[in-house]
């Protein structure tokens, strides 16, 4: 089993370097092998993903990633800024289907900023359409507008764009994943105006009628983001398209209290994925050691899950989580009054003890 390791900018390194503790831990053959992606990699070799990076990556059973990004590189041209190793890698792979669970863990119903009976609970998985959409649409760019309010001025656009089948496979994803918890999905998107939207509700009412035992539903993305923070446990397999996912998935990730909690599986047709924390790079906390490993450990379980078949491991460590939160070790993100105080490197070395 072949893990290419990419930790990239910020505390990505120091994240995965407990993800990494904790795959070892396990004592399963896996070969890992780590290459520079980001803005580290633009600064080694010009490039934010370089060829060898790219090459491993796609030779590897799995990927597992830190975090991409700095402020020092705001000014490059588009295409040399570190978020594009991110997009390369899963237009490249066709990582098309990203699984974002949001679950609050007991221990941390007080670490929300909404009240402790909206959230106790709450184990929703959000599916995000991830290679399509306005983020990879053409055409895209700036011109000279010709026609619109203002003839004459710069204008710049981008395209949405879906095709039927590209909405199909991730409406299979979604009805896949719900028959496997309580069998019921709700379709997010904004068919009141958008072309791009009605396709999506349409391709996703025909493709429900091969689930006859889940239970589909439709909301447009703004009612959907009130929703989120209204009665966020209404919700169980929620599904939407690249653009409205990225924004709908930060939004649920603070119902749990931290997005340092959060893992997330990209996954292609042949179950090859990308695991990463749904966090940054957090360039303003870098190298203090202060940062949450736990979303990437989670990333690492749900890589065992997914891509290794390692069923039992992905276990382990979710337990083994579970367990340093009952202890009451805490990062930072996470430390609330009366639990104990945990560096980056504690809490790995926490998880690796609670394994046993
Ligand atoms: C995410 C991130 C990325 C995205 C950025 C870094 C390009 O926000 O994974 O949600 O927009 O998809
Ligand atoms: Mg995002």
């Amino acid at each position: 089993m072949k893990i290419a390791v990419l930790p990239g900018d910020g505390i990505g390194t120091e994240i995965v370097a407990e993800a990494v503790k904790v795959l070892n831990a396990l004592a399963l053959p896996l070969e890992m092998e780590t290459a520079l992606v980001g803005g580290v990699a633009y600064d080694a070799h010009g490039h934010p993903l370089p060829e060898a990076t790219l090459k491993l990556a796609k030779e590897a059973d799995a990927v597992l990633f830190g975090a991409v990004g700095d402020w020092k590189y705001d000014k490059l041209e588009r295409q040399f800024r570190p978020e594009q190793a991110i997009l390369g890698l899963r237009k490249n792979l066709g990582l098309f289907a990203n699984f974002r669970p949001a679950i609050c863990y007991e221990q941390l119903v007080g670490a929300s900023s909404l009240k402790p009976e909206l959230i106790a609970g709450l184990d929703i998985l959000i599916i995000r359409e991830l290679t399509g959409d306005i983020y990879f649409g053409q055409p895209r760019g700036r011109r000279i507008a010709t026609d619109g309010h203002f003839p004459g001025a710069e204008e710049a656009f981008d395209t949405m764009r879906y095709s039927r089948p590209e909405i199909e496979r991730i409406a299979h994803v979604a009805f896949q994943a719900a028959r496997k918890r309580s069998k019921r999905v709700t379709s997010v998107d904004k068919n009141n105006v958008l072309e791009t939207s009605q396709l999506w509700k349409d391709v996703m009412v025909e493709v429900g009628q091969q689930y006859p035992d889940v239970e589909l539903d439709h909301m447009l993305v703004d009612n959907a983001a009130m929703q989120l923070v209204k009665a966020p446990k209404k919700f169980d397999v929620l599904v939407t398209g690249n653009m409205f996912g990225d924004i709908l998935s930060d939004e649920a990730s603070m119902l749990t209290g931290s997005i340092g909690m959060l893992p997330s599986a990209s996954l292609n047709s042949s179950n090859q994925g990308l695991y990463e924390p749904s966090h940054g790079s957090a360039p303003d906390i870098a190298g203090k050691g202060i940062a949450n490993p736990l979303a990437t450990i989670l990333s690492a379980a749900m890589m065992l899950r997914f891509s290794l078949n390692q069923e039992a491991a992905a276990l382990r460590i979710e337990a083994a989580v579970k367990k340093v939160l009952e202890q009451g070790f805490r990062t930072a993100d996470i430390y609330s009054e009366g639990t104990t105080r945990a560096s980056t490197k504690e809490m790995g070395d926490a998880v690796v003890k609670a394994l046993a």
